[in-house]
């Protein structure tokens, strides 16, 4: 087989690990990497034994196929001149700012006939995998997404850095029409929004609620899905699936607690998981995320097979996401019409929550 040609655009945090995994595959060339900060794109390229450019148009004609990992907000240019020279692309996630952009990727990708894969990862994640092989129907999902301020992605906010990789995940398990969105955020360091909550209604009854924040102390990245079968826990970080089920006497709704007496309650209590809810741990450790999704990227070049995260997945992402923006922008903290709304406008604070230990006490 003939090695595929390819370059990475964009090497910072994550683009310099596209390169490194393209780098090490037997059957890629990583012909370059393309960043304009010469510092850091020398030194990608000197790691992955690989030619450093500053600026893409060098890479266009050296390469069957690209990553772009560069910020967001590039996103929809760099693509266009890849897409318009027929050129098979990755783009990382969220595919664009708006989604008359990633229309636009995707009408030049049917165009000049070539592959477009949306870089929502999650998908990739092993424990979301094994999920999707057991027959749950989601009902309500709740997912968490929390990770310290990282100093990137500035040119977003939490929803098109964080909470695209659930909303994806959400659009893939529901696979229904969103009915209603309801959303509120908080712009804790200024720009854009920091913290966002979402509700989603979908037209099939299935209700989602979203956490993002991007000032969290601890990290986390967890979801949890309710259907009649019972309930899945995916802890992306972990790639670990918990899976709990009614037993049969529950199903068959033998037991009612209305009518236990007190040592019964107790024997419930004690024996609820294992006798009365199974519960079953897997952990899903077969490969890291990023070189799945490239390895399907690099197949569907090959083959023409269709991606799981096409151009459409993603521009659905992307338009959920901007109906929690809308929702989130014109939420009225005091639900007057002329009150203080959206991330930027909170109400004006009652005084300090707490004195800090540094700050002398007035008099
Ligand atoms: N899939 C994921 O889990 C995941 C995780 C992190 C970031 N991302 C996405 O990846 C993209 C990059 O994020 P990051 O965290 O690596 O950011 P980053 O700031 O660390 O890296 C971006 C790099 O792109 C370079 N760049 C700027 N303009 C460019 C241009 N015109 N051409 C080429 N390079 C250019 C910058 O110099 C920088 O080195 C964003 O879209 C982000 O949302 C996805």
């Amino acid at each position: 087989m003939s090695r595929l040609r390819v370059g990475v655009v964009g090497v910072g945090h994550l683009g310099k690990e596209h390169a490194r995994i393209l780098a090490a595959l037997p059957d890629v060339e990583l012909v370059g990497v393309v960043d304009p900060n010469v510092p850091q794109v020398e030194m990608v390229a000197q790691r992955c034994n690989t030619r450093a450019f500053r600026d893409h148009h060098a890479l266009l004609p050296l390469v069957d196929a690209a990553v772009i990992a560069a910020p967001t907000s590039h996103h929809a240019a760099l693509a266009a001149d890849f897409l318009a020279r027929g050129l098979p692309l990755l783009v990382e996630k969220p595919m664009a700012v708006t989604v008359r952009q990633a229309e636009e990727m995707i009408e030049l990708a049917e165009k000049h006939n070539t592959l477009l894969q949306i870089g929502h990862i999650e998908r990739f994640n092993p424990a979301f995998e094994e999920l999707r092989r057991h027959p749950l129907q989601p009902k309500f999902i709740t997912c968490e997404r929390y990770s310290g301020f990282s100093g990137r992605s500035t040119d977003i906010g939490v929803v098109l850095d964080l909470m695209i990789h659930d909303l994806d995940l959400v659009l893939a398990l529901v696979q229904a029409p969103v009915r209603t969105v309801e959303a509120l955020g908080v712009a804790v360091l200024g720009g854009n929004e920091d913290l966002a909550q979402a509700r989603v209604t979908f037209s099939n009854g299935c209700v989602a609620d979203l956490k993002a924040s991007r000032v969290h102390p601890t990290p986390v990245r967890c979801m949890h899905v309710f259907g009649p079968e019972g309930v899945a826990g995916v802890d992306f970080a972990r790639r670990h699936l918990t899976l709990m089920q009614p037993a049969e006497h529950l199903r068959q709704r033998q037991i009612d607690t209305r009518r236990l007496d007190a040592p019964a309650l107790a024997s419930l209590k004690m024996e609820l998981f294992g006798r009365h809810v199974q519960v079953q741990e897997l952990d899903c450790n077969s490969g890291d995320q990023l070189t799945r999704e490239l390895q399907e990227f690099l197949h569907c070049v090959r083959t023409g097979q269709r991606p799981r995260v096409d151009g459409a997945a993603g521009r659905d992402a992307l338009a959920l996401a901007g109906r929690i923006l809308d929702s989130l922008r014109t939420h009225r903290w005091e639900g007057t019409a002329d009150g203080p709304a959206g991330p930027w406008h909170l109400p004006a604070p009652r005084g300090l929550l707490f004195i800090p230990p540094s700050q002398p006490m007035a008099a």
